[in-house]
């Protein structure tokens, strides 16, 4: 089947600009900035009737070092002289340069030599940017304006990510800041009324963000909450909580309630109470209690509807492995299966498929971890996934409209600027 990428391309040609298809969006790094591309039927590096040549397609099941994963996408196996393996997609042939027919070599070390294009009978340079569409596991995106630990992350209703607060490496921050996915980027936008650091951000159903709690400037936690409107980048406070905390979380259930679970309280401790936020009125009421008193745990809304708690650190008891599932209509918790590992300061995210991944955080002697997990809601139980680059705590992750879910900032020995996406 002829598949080629779009034709529009940038003064660089080792990433080609176009529109998305919707479902098959593909991102390629150049500069960290991210150029998007389409599928087209024109002749490509896959395809050549005139030459009578195609390229045979990786293989996604085997073990071999391409690293292809199974797309949309399909991804050929190209190779050097000295066959070693690249795996890309089907390239536009006018946008691949000759290497030199000697040497074998390229102008520029971001490109290898290949010798079976079924572009031409010679030797051109594959783009070594266009391996990452056809790589699985996590690739580098755009840095923050602040480095950040302990800040917040939210998908907008447009598909941009508003970050909020945390702390950098000299002090406690109110700025906020929109990741761009369609380009990679990051801008400033309003700052928060206080300043905070473990706090909650989520994205009401009418498009605000409701800010709550953490920690502030002097110490302490604290019951104060903020909204975001994303179309005046402005922050305005709404209602109080009944409890101070910080370390807590937010979810926001699927009747527009928006559940705050644990926490550290005023005096200290983790605490196991929990309260519901009703936009329409912007007031907090309390709602059933934890089985584990937890704080720098998780909770993820799960597609029907039940919040899953995950981890998290109990005063007294250290790093915790167990999960409880909370059920909006009995305004009750039940216990789940526990994680491999016992972890705090990590992430949850529901992935499109229902499942729950879980990454990073702080294990159960301290350190910052790189694995990850995968909680199957039909079964109650938890296995391993691929590891990230970076060990990371105090992080963030959201999952893009396109499925991808991207990790932004934490901590790891010093606050980290840096993103992946999984
Ligand atoms: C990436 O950087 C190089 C070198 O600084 C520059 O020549 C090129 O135009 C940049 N590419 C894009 C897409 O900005
Ligand atoms: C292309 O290759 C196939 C199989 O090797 C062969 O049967 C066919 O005749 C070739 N076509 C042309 C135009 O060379
Ligand atoms: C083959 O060539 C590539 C690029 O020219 C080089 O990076 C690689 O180390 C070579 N591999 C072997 C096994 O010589
Ligand atoms: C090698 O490249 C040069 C210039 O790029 C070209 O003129 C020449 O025909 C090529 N030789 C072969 C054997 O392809
Ligand atoms: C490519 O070349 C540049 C400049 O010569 C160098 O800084 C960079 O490390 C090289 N990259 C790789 C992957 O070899
Ligand atoms: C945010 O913090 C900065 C630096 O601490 C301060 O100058 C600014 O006034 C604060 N903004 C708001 C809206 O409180
Ligand atoms: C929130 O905290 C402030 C400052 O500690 C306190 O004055 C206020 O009564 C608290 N509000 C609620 C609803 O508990
Ligand atoms: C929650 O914590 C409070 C205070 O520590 C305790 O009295 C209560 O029994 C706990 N509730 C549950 C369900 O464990
Ligand atoms: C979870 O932690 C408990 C207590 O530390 C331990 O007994 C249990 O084996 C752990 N479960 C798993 C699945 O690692
Ligand atoms: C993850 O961490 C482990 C243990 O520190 C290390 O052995 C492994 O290489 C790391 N994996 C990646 C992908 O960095
Ligand atoms: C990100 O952090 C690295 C290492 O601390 C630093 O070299 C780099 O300049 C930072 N980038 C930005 C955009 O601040």
């Amino acid at each position: 089947m002829p598949f080629v990428i779009a034709l529009f391309f940038g003064i660089f040609f080792s990433c080609v600009k176009g529109q998305i298809i919707p479902g098959s969006n593909y991102y390629c790094n150049e500069n960290n900035t991210v150029v998007e591309f389409k599928l087209s039927l024109l002749p490509h590096s896959a395809w050549q009737p005139i030459l009578n040549c195609s390229l045979q397609q990786c293989n996604v099941n085997s073990n071999n070092n391409d690293n292809c994963r199974s797309s949309v996408t399909p991804c050929f196996d190209y190779h050097t002289r000295n066959n070693s393996r690249y795996c890309a997609p089907g390239i536009l042939c006018s946008i691949l340069e000759p290497c030199n027919n000697i040497t074998y070599n390229c102008a520029e070390n971001t490109s290898v030599c290949i010798i079976n294009s079924c572009c031409s009978p010679q030797a051109l340079c594959l783009p070594l940017s266009f391996v990452n569409f056809c790589k699985s596991g996590w690739l580098s995106t755009g840095s923050m304006n602040n480095a950040r630990y302990g800040h917040t992350a939210s998908v907008l209703t447009n598909g941009k990510v508003l970050v909020t607060g945390g702390f950098d490496n000299s002090g406690l921050l109110n700025s906020t800041e929109l990741y761009d996915p369609s380009t990679g980027t990051w801008t400033m936008t309003g700052s928060m009324n206080n300043a905070r650091y473990g706090h909650t951000a989520s994205v009401l159903t009418n498009g605000k963000v409701l800010v709550t709690g953490g920690w502030k400037i002097g110490g302490g936690s604290v019951n104060s909450t903020e909204l975001y409107d994303p179309s005046t980048g402005t922050w305005t406070i709404t209602g109080s909580m009944n409890n101070a905390r910080y370390g807590h979380t937010a979810s926001v259930l699927t009747n527009g309630k928006v559940l705050v679970t644990g926490g550290r309280g005023s005096s200290g401790g983790s605490v196991n109470s929990t309260e519901l936020y009703d936009p329409s009125i912007g007031t907090w009421t309390m709602t059933g209690s934890m089985n584990n008193p937890r704080y720098w745990h998780t909770a993820s809304v799960l597609t029907n509807g039940k919040v899953l708690v995950t981890g998290g650190w109990e005063i007294g008891g250290g790093s915790v492995n167990s999960t409880e599932l909370y059920d909006p209509s009995t305004g009750t918790w039940t216990m789940t299966g526990s994680m491999n590992n016992a972890r705090y300061e990590h992430t949850a995210s529901v992935l499109t498929n229902g499942k729950v991944l879980v990454t990073g955080g702080r294990g159960s002697s301290g350190g910052s971890v790189n694995s990850t997990e995968l909680y199957d809601p039909s079964t109650g139980t938890w296995t391993m996934t691929g590891s990230m680059n970076n060990a990371r705590y105090l992080h963030t992750a959201s999952v893009l409209t396109n499925g991808n879910v991207l990790v932004t900032g934490g901590l790891n020995g010093i606050a980290l600027n840096n993103s992946e996406l999984y």
